[in-house]
This record gives structure tokens, C-alpha cells and sequence, in this order.
């Protein structure tokens, strides 16, 4: 596991377009979309790279991490619309090729299965952007999520219903329940991105990073992973133990060694 802290949003954000772009300049790639505020900026960067650079998206396709149930998907706060908005309306990424799990699916149960089964055909995901919950939730995976879960329905917290409530006009329109991509799908990922920013993440950074490998912080399931980059702010660094070995060996990098 790398840490790259860096002093403010504004740098968070363009290592991990740095990051994304490698890959999207490699030749075709599989990117692995994350929602919510922590890639916000890395998205709009990346849309700066493209429309003043020229950065070209289209051997891109790409895979969104979760969506809500029941959501319509032409309401302005489905995932579906959130990452066009956000993002692929602003690059040469075709839509057609950005997928998410259906939350309108008729068989809601069987849609997890069919959703992991497109990433499988695709060859898997190689770079997977990841936000963290305050309760340690990636995806929607909240607390108690299996370690090895693949795709499939959960019930949000109200901890987390609460904080997607600014996205919606009252927490009551905020729907219980998610299908989210499970811990183990998550993992087959070939490189983990976790992007955070500011003190109220600090605690579940350091959980995740530091703390016991356990269902009650489902982020700590990064532990097992062979690649994973921490593109965190200062803020979100202050409970890392660590803190000071991650920047020595993030300043004593190896000039091959890539992120
Ligand atoms: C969104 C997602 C969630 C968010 C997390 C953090 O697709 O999977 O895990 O990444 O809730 O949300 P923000 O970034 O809004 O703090």
C-alpha cells in the first residue's frame, strides 16, 4: 500500500488524474468509476486534460462501483446520470461503454450476478477509484459486509443516508437501499485508488490502513490487496500512525517505480 499525502484537494485531485491517465494513454483500459465528492476533482481535471491536451478516452471503457435502488435513471442523483454529468459528458468516454448496475433491474437479486459477470467478459478492471464512507463503507459496503461479497443489493446506514442527504432535497428522499459491487469484486480490481479528503475522513482512513482487517471497517479489506495508492490531504492523514514513514518512503521513491 502507497500513501501520497498531498497539501491540498486541488493536488489530490490532479495525482490521481496523473494516475488515470497513465492508463488511459497505455491503450485500451477498463476504468473503475467511483461517485460522490472525492473524485470530483480528478474527474474535472481529467475534462481539463481532454479538452486542452487533447487526452483521448476513447479505448476507455469504464465500470461504476454502485447505484441506488429504485432510483429512475434520468433522476439527476442516480449514479447512472451523476457520472455523465460529472464526467463522461466532458470526455470522448462513449456512454454506451460506461456501465452500472441497474437499479431498476426487474430482478433485482439476479442483477448483481449479471453485472459482475459484464466486468469478468470485459477482462476486469484496471484502475479503480474509490471514496471511503465515514463509517468506513467503500462502495456501499457498509459495516458487517462480507469481506468476499460480490455484487449484490445492501441497506444503507442511516449514517450514510444522512450524509447523502446534500445531494438530495430532504434525507427522507435518500433511498434505503443500494446494489453496490462487493468487497471481493472490488478486490479483483488490478489497482486500488482511495481518494480522501479533510478531517472527518481521517478516522476511517486510519482504520482502513491501519486498524484490524475486519467486516466493521469494510475499507480495511485494501489491506489484502497487491496494489493499492492512498491519494489522501493532510487533513485525512492526521490519525495515520505511520504518517511519517509513508511520506519517507513516498520521498525515497525509486525513480522506476511508478504509482
Ligand atoms: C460512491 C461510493 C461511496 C462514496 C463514499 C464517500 O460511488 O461508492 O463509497 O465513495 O460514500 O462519499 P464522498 O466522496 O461523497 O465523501
Amino acid at each position: 500500500m502507497e500513501f501520497v499525502i498531498r497539501p491540498t484537494q486541488a493536488d489530490v485531485s490532479s495525482t490521481v488524474a496523473d494516475i488515470v491517465e497513465g492508463y488511459v494513454c497505455g491503450g485500451p483500459t477498463t476504468l473503475g468509476l467511483a461517485t460522490g465528492s472525492s473524485p470530483l476533482g480528478s474527474y474535472r481535471e481529467l475534462a481539463r486534460r481532454h479538452r486542452e491536451s487533447g487526452l483521448d478516452f476513447s479505448n476507455a471503457r469504464a465500470f461504476l462501483l454502485d447505484e441506488y435502488v429504485g432510483l429512475p435513471k434520468s433522476h439527476d442523483q442516480s449514479y447512472f446520470s451523476v457520472i455523465r454529468s460529472e464526467f463522461v459528458d466532458h470526455v470522448n468516454l462513449d456512454p454506451e461503454r460506461v456501465l452500472s448496475p441497474d437499479g431498476e433491474a426487474a430482478d433485482i437479486a439476479a442483477e448483481g450476478a449479471r453485472f459482475d459477470a459484464a466486468i469478468r467478459e470485459a477482462g476486469g478492471i484496471d484502475v479503480q477509484l474509490l471514496g471511503i464512507g465515514s463509517d468506513g463503507h467503500i462502495g456501499f459496503n457498509e459495516p458487517g459486509s462480507s469481506l468476499n461479497s460480490r455484487t449484490r443489493v445492501k441497506t444503507l446506514t442511516e449514517q450514510t443516508r444522512l450524509d447523502n442527504a446534500r445531494f438530495f432535497d430532504t434525507v427522507d428522499d435518500v433511498p434505503h437501499h443500494v446494489i453496490t459491487q462487493g468487497l471481493g469484486t472490488i478486490g479483483e480490481a488490478r489497482h486500488l485508488v482511495m481518494i480522501a479528503f479533510g478531517e472527518g475522513k481521517a478516522e476511517a482512513i486510519a482504520a482502513a490502513a491501519e486498524g484490524p482487517l475486519s467486516a466493521f471497517c469494510p475499507a480495511s479489506v485494501i489491506q489484502l490487496h497487491q496494489h493499492v495508492t492512498v491519494v489522501i490531504d493532510e487533513a485525512a492523514a492526521t490519525r495515520l500512525q505511520l504518517v511519517d514513514y509513508y511520506r519517507y518512503a513516498l520521498d525515497n521513491k525509486p525513480p522506476w517505480q511508478a504509482f
